[in-house]
């Protein structure tokens, strides 16, 4: 059976809502709060199925974690060698940053582990880490085109190293951190562009020291964790779907409460103004080491423009959503140096593309990005969502232009990233069905 949504046209986006915890503070969380010393207490943690196919992972490997109430998450840190081999394999089923992470963290550890995913993650690229992985002295097999299962050797021992990254990959940065905490030695990661930091604030919030000098991040192998009380903020990547939804309605106002507003994360917000979006900030505070603040965003007269290259890998998961905002905007938007979008969950410039055809949306693919021909309004018909969470969702909010009711189809995994997005979504005034087909 496949979930699909149906959205009738609609005109209006109006409400005043949270949407779920920060994916990759999430998943973060687990990770460390496992291998710290002492109980680690999270608020806010997204319990969607891909932070919670790592909270599963971690409780095989030997962790007690308790989940409290709605996104209270007590974690029993088992302390820095505490962690136990699993009886055979461990499924992330959709998760990336569960794989990419756990590689590096699981390279260290005494015992056998082998990863698995689902059909999407099974198709996804791993090398970026499991080469540099290797030359720390980890021992991990893949399939000869480098893609899951992946099967880690225990018992080797790692060596820091000084790498630099090829891709802006936050990803790849953190499973070469979190190997680092095993190696001996200094770990040093430099990235081409700044890419998101959570690894390196969270690790500091368990006592850990991590150096940031300019585009280098290195750690030293050792060291002890000690477990934190975690507050996580709503996940700015969720946020991004209603942010462009308000401001593409006709009738759109939507105030977006408790929002991360890292600086590694906020393109979104830096692209949307360039484009001519009005975005408030208020409340802003800081959480747990975390900027946070309160946004409202209110309908606004968009404008196309060359997105600057340098906010690609901090609006990175953003990319779907914008597309559909370029698309309602007036003139042409221009996207390059963004070919990491093509190893996504799906390759989001190909599947967004094919579905803004469906549209009529005029546009032309590149290899590293695409250009987008804005008008007021667009057609429906069915879209595929082939399986992306943040495909379904974009095309969803593309209803607000829309003369025409919108299929979307296979849209069961929007449950990894936003549980709850169609009761949000619906609460907000959207006219969207759940069919099961
Ligand atoms: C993530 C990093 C990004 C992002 C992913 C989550 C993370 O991937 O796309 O959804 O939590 O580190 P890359 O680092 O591969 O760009």
């Amino acid at each position: 059976m496949s979930l699909n949504y149906q959205l009738q046209p609609a005109t209006a986006l109006l409400g005043d809502i949270r949407v779920p915890g920060d994916k990759s503070m999430s998943h973060r969380s687990i990770m460390l709060g496992s291998i710290a010393n002492g109980v680690t207490c999270v608020r806010g943690f997204l319990q969607g199925e891909d932070s919670l196919a790592t909270l599963n992972a971690f409780r095989r490997l030997g962790v007690t974690i308790e989940l409290a109430g709605a996104g209270e998450v007590i974690i029993h840190g088992v302390g820095r060698e505490g962690l136990r081999g699993a009886q055979g394999e461990l499924n992330l089923g959709n998760s990336g940053t569960s794989m990419r992470l756990m590689a590096g963290l699981l390279a260290g550890q005494s015992f056998d582990s082998t990863l698995i995913g689902d059909a999407s993650l099974t198709k996804r690229p791993m090398r970026r880490v499991t080469e540099p992985l290797t030359h720390m002295g980890a021992v991990i097999d893949s399939s000869c085109s480098g893609t899951p299962p992946l099967q880690i050797r225990g018992g080797v021992a790692l060596r820091g190293i000084d790498y630099r990254l090829p891709v802006a990959s936050a990803q790849v940065k953190s499973a070469l951190l979190l190997a680092g905490l095993y190696a001996e030695g200094t770990t040093r990661v430099s990235e081409p562009a700044p890419t998101r930091d959570h690894t390196e604030r969270m690790l500091r919030g368990f006592g850990y020291e991590v150096l940031t000098e300019g585009a280098s991040m290195s750690l030293k192998g050792g060291g002890e964790l000690s477990g934190c009380d975690i507050d996580v903020p709503a996940d700015i990547s969720s946020a991004t779907f209603f942010m462009v939804g308000a401001l593409i309605a006709a009738e759109g106002e939507v105030t977006l409460r408790h929002v991360g507003i890292n600086p590694t994360r906020i393109g979104v917000i830096n692209i949307l103004r360039q484009m001519g979006a009005t975005i408030e900030l208020f409340n802003q505070r800081e959480v747990g080491g975390e900027p946070v603040a309160d946004l409202r965003l209110t309908q606004s007269r968009l404008h196309g423009i060359a997105i600057p290259e340098d906010q690609v890998p901090l609006a990175i998961d953003e990319f779907p959503a914008l597309f559909i905002a370029a698309a309602a905007a007036e003139g042409e938007t221009v996207l390059t140096g963004a070919a990491e979008l093509r190893v996504k969950e799906s390759d989001r410039i190909a599947v967004m593309a094919a579905g803004l055809t469906t549209l009529g949306v005029t546009h032309r693919v590149t290899e590293d990005g695409i250009v987008i021909q804005g008008q007021s309004a667009w057609g429906g018909g069915t879209i595929h969502s082939q399986g992306d969470h943040r495909i379904a969702m974009a095309f969803a909010m593309a209803s607000l232009r829309a003369k025409a009711a919108i299929t979307i189809t296979d849209c069961a995994n929007v449950a990894t990233s936003f549980p709850g997005f169609v009761n949000l979504a619906t609460e907000c005034g959207l006219p969207l069905q759940e069919l099961f087909a």
